[in-house]
């Protein structure tokens, strides 16, 4: 299939920082974009921010600055977050701008000329989070039935839409286009709204200036929806570019969370039909993301910051995890505990490990260059393997095409058992000290590291860093899913530098929150222990994309009161013993002067409980204490950190009492 594809995510708020839920939709359409562009289409992949309105000029209000400033502030967050996420849109929008504005206005000018606008008063509840008046019947304990905030009474003068003559093409078009909506739960929930009957909809205000004026009534700015909506007219070259927007529009998916199906799905087909102009040809909405069972939202302090994560284990990591983890269309929860074993098993032990045992054994065995092709007969284990390389790219390519990128990923990782399970049963570590074995243990090599670049293709929507290691390890070429298939690998290449692409991560929860917190990551979560202070130093970064390394900005520095509140002492070591079932964490029994203590300290790695005890060491005497792994640690053992070393214990310059206070 070749064409032309255009897929937008929302355009997100930006009254509040992006978190997991904006990353994951956009994570989404960047897949969708991947995969159409490898089979060869014209794609335009759409995302941006939504800034006009109420809430933002509140908000810009109470961050004490202009709209325009906190605009341009927050819009920048998402679309750094974006190029961080190694989103490929071709476009980030912003409503303040002209070519938007200008689209707006345009778009209210023709449905206003075909006379689906009419003035009138107004009055109702407003919820100013949600940008849509409620119905006194709806109100819940007088809130918004919605987000649960508090609503207004609003009495003005609008511009109403004449929504209520689309019910009947709104039920027909359900009718006859049944994947407008999807998946089945939303467009049955989507039809039963609109045949309830749909009422007019108010699409201008009077009480704030915040947003696009209104042709020829610049007193009224444009309801949020109404401009918010066009954006994915204006992208494509609505008014002005008439060539683009005969390429692009319609829009062949809207995608977007489950909350806003409706703005998508009746309000904005209304729009269009009463402009005259071309109807999008799917929404989809999807789940959300939960934590602990309950919405993320901010005022639960349950955010998902896609940083936290990434600084650890690394992009793609953070692609495969809420890819694979989230069917679409289906809530699904968000855990660490789940993060953390889908990295260890999945990515270090599964891909991550037989990656870079094909590679090592080319290495060793053929002097890393990749063996030639088997010239003789297959025997049934290639052939099992072959014939799995094969069905793999057709439900992967089917499953893509379905947007079920859960099912997709996982029909990889029973390839990559294939693979492992091929090595294992062939032996070439045996087969490597028999000289009359040469041909079977380089048919081997060969066929592992064939298979393994298919992988490496397959993934690419949701991998991309890691489908370009893999390629450059193995010397493939990048290739199009249709011409995929076994013996595509090239023979004869040097394969590249082995590294381990998912190195395992030997510390639980516990012990990564704590670094975390140690390391400066942020992590502002209710189930977090950002309330305790970490007992250990930072311990070396333990994933493949190590945090940044720390900057100090001199708005950052501190002053002599800030510093004299810290309490450092020279401790001796009485005891040590490693943590049962920890790799880093040592306890530590010390004299502080004035009494004994307990603490744990990341250091297990570094030291040997003999080497420990007897020796001077810095700590921080006024730290509460915390819990890890079960045991009360009681301050913190100075020890530097190099980057993707260990920790070395600071040292005094001679002989030093314990308690003495160090400044
Ligand atoms: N500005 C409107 C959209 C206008 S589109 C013309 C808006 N913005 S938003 O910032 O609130 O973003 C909402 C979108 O963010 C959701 O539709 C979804 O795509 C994403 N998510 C926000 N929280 C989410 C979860 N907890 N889980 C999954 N996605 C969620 O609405």
């Amino acid at each position: 299939m070749s064409g032309r594809f255009y897929i937008t995510t929302p355009i997100y708020y930006i009254n509040a920082e992006p978190h997991l839920g904006h990353a994951y939709t956009t994570i989404v359409a960047d897949a969708i974009a991947r995969s159409r562009r490898r089979s060869g289409e014209d794609v335009f992949f759409l995302t941006g921010t939504d800034e006009h309105g109420q809430k933002v000029e509140r908000a810009a209000r109470a961050a004490g600055m202009d709209p325009v400033a906190f605009a341009d502030r927050t819009s920048q967050k998402f679309r750094d977050l974006f190029a961080r996420l190694d989103i490929s849109n071709d476009d980030f929008i912003r409503t303040t701008e002209p070519r938007h504005v200008a689209a707006a206005q345009e778009i209210w000018r023709r449905v206003r000329d075909r006379g689906f606008l009419y003035k009138a008063s107004y009055e109702g509840w407003y919820c100013t989070v949600d940008e849509l008046f409620v119905p006194e019947t709806q109100l819940v304990d007088g809130k918004c039935p919605t987000c649960g905030n508090a609503v207004e009474w609003l009495a003005e003068e609008s511009y109403f839409f004449k929504l209520s003559e689309f019910q009947d093409k709104l039920l027909a078009l359900y009718d006859q286009q049944p994947d407008f909506i999807t998946p089945d739960i939303r467009r049955n929930e989507i039809a039963a709204f609109v045949s309830g009957g749909l009422r007019d909809l108010s699409v201008s205000r009077t009480s704030f200036k915040w947003g696009i004026p209104v042709p020829d009534d610049p007193k009224h700015v444009m309801y949020v929806w109404f401009d918010a909506l066009t954006n994915y007219l204006t992208a494509a070259g609505f008014p002005g570019d008439g060539a683009r927007l005969a390429r692009y529009w319609p829009a062949d998916v809207h995608l977007m969370g489950k909350e806003i199906v409706r703005q998508h799905a009746v309000y904005w087909p209304a729009f269009l039909m009463a402009a005259d102009l071309e109807l999008p040809r799917r929404v989809i909405g999807h789940g959300w993301w939960l934590m602990n069972e309950a919405k993320m939202s901010k005022s639960l302090g349950n955010v998902v910051r896609p940083d936290d994560y990434t600084a650890r284990f690394g992009v793609d990591a953070f692609r495969y995890y809420v890819l694979r983890e989230m069917t679409l269309g289906q809530d699904a929860n968000f855990s660490d505990e789940t993060f953390l074993t889908r990295y260890n098993a999945d990515l270090a032990n599964d891909l991550g490990n037989v990656v870079s045992r094909v590679a090592t054994m080319i290495e060793r065995y053929c002097g890393g260059i990749v063996p030639a092709r088997a010239a003789g007969a297959e025997t049934a284990v290639d052939a099992e393997l072959r014939a799995a390389s094969e069905q793999t790219i057709q439900q992967v390519t089917r499953d893509t095409g379905r947007l079920d990128f859960s099912t997709a990923l996982r029909g990889v990782w029973d390839l990559i058992a294939r693979v492992n399970k091929y090595v294992v049963v062939r032996e070439p570590w045996a087969l490597a000290k028999a000289p009359d074995k040469r041909a079977l243990l380089e048919a081997t090599l060969y066929n592992a590291a064939d298979a393994l670049s298919i992988v490496g293709e397959l993934i690419e929507p949701a991998m991309p860093q890691t489908a370009k290691k893999i390629r450059a390890l193995f010397g493939a070429p990048e290739r199009a899913w249709q011409a995929l298939g076994p013996g595509g690998l090239p023979s004869g290449q040097a394969i590249g530098t082995i590294d381990q692409l998912f190195p395992r991560i030997e510390l639980t929860v516990d012990e990564l929150r704590a670094t975390a917190n140690a390391s400066g990551d942020r992590h502002d979560r209710s189930t977090d222990v950002s309330e305790q202070q970490p007992p250990t130093p930072p311990a070396a970064p333990a994933a493949a994309a190590p945090a940044a390394p720390a900057a100090a900005p001199a708005d950052n520095r501190i002053t002599i009161d800030d510093f004299m509140k810290i309490d450092l002492r020279v401790a001796k070591v009485l005891a040590a013993e490693k943590v049962p079932n920890s790799r880093k964490l040592m306890k530590l029994s010390i004299d502080v002067g004035t009494e004994q203590r307990t603490l744990v300290a990341g250091i297990a790695e570094a030291y040997e409980a003999e080497q420990l005890v007897g020796k001077t060491v810095g700590v921080v005497f006024n730290l509460k204490p915390a819990k890890l792994m079960g045991i009360e640690s009681n301050g913190m053992i100075l020890a530097a950190s190099p980057e993707g070393g260990k920790p070395v214990l600071v040292a005094f310059d001679g002989e030093i009492p314990p308690g003495s206070r160090i400044r």
